[in-house]
């Protein structure tokens, strides 16, 4: 069974990205071949600054590689080290009909918000269904927001066997449940659009900073807190370690926890989560020669199989 997902270069990496995208993904390894890529094809669509994209990118490889992806377990590389997905593009953009690309939840949402669209935005599902077909791909775990794109991928698929005969793999969606939500600083669903993340690389006095001034109420410590499960900083605990989130939880509804230590423990444990993730970064980020070559090798051999379902794919179609 091929695994295959990619993922957006969008900056520092959060408690929610963690728990909700990389950790499940990583476990995945061990449910079938794994092929994971970093989308900076996708990132052209929006971002136009050609040193935030080299080093976003370079940011995914080091964030992915020190919390524990193994390259040997797993393809994992960079989606224009593998341009042979802008020829598959091309060839599945001419069976896909623009009222399909019209109703995509994606795109109209970021025209919603103001976004001046161009081509390559309208054309985004269309890269995105390349990059599935490409590699035979079986399952594609994807948040909800992407499983119309996984929807479209299928539909495109089907049109190209139809047409050519039978050519590619149809994928499944497998959704992420959204049961590992990650609350934000804010009690919103963390994420950098909202400006509420809790980074896990970075400076620890700023990060500290971060985490004390989460917003509590202003009940005593002595008083016993009934909606104990509701507190922001019990929520946070819960993900991080389901143990102490436990007993911090049971403190807080008893009374005589404070807030000030409640949120000091939320700090330590997550500090101590993330130390061998963040020794490891550093170590990375000694040795890029180290993790280019890992992006190189990933890319040779995601390649390997491309090259084969492309040229099916112009052998079906009549352009060989
Ligand atoms: N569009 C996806 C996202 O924003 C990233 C992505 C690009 C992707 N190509 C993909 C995900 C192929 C799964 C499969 O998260």
């Amino acid at each position: 069974m091929r695994i295959l997902s990619g993922i957006q270069p969008s900056g520092a990496l959060h408690l929610g990205n963690y728990f909700g995208m990389m950790r499940p993904a990583i476990e995945l390894l061990e449910k079938g071949e794994a092929y994971y890529f970093i989308a900076n094809y996708h990132s052209m669509t929006s971002l136009f600054d050609a040193a935030e994209r080299r080093k976003n990118t370079l940011d995914v490889a080091l964030d992915f590689l020190a919390c524990g992806l193994d390259p040997k377990k797993s393809v994992f590389w960079r989606q224009s080290d593998v341009p042979e997905v802008c020829e598959l593009t091309w060839m599945l953009g001419t069976l896909t009909p623009m009222g399909l690309l019209e109703r995509a939840h994606s795109y109209k949402d970021k025209v919603a918000k103001g976004i001046s669209p161009n081509l390559g935005l309208f054309a985004y599902p269309v890269l995105m269904a390349a990059d599935i077909l490409l590699y035979d791909s079986n399952i594609v775990p994807v948040g909800r927001d992407q499983k119309q794109h996984v929807e479209m991928t299928r539909d495109i698929a089907i049109k190209f066997n139809e047409a050519y005969g039978q050519t590619f793999v149809i994928p499944e969606p497998q959704i992420r449940d959204e049961v590992a939500a990650v609350p934000g600083l804010d009690g919103q669903k963390m994420s950098k659009s909202y400006g509420n993340t809790i980074e896990i690389f970075g400076d620890e006095k700023a990060l500290r900073k971060k985490v004390m001034a989460i917003v509590m109420d202003s009940r005593p410590p002595a008083e016993p807190k009934p909606d104990a499960d509701k507190n922001l900083a019990v929520q946070l605990l819960k993900v991080i370690n389901a143990g102490v989130g436990a007993e911090y939880e049971e403190k807080l509804r008893a009374g005589g926890l404070g807030y000030g230590d409640l949120k000091k423990k939320l700090f330590e444990v997550y500090w101590e989560y993330f130390a061998p993730a963040r020794a490891r970064r550093a170590e990375l980020a000694a040795n890029l020669d180290h993790v280019e070559s890992v992006l190189r090798d990933g890319a040779q051999r995601a390649r390997a199989v491309a090259s084969k379902v492309l040229k099916r794919a112009r052998q079906a179609s009549g352009l060989e």
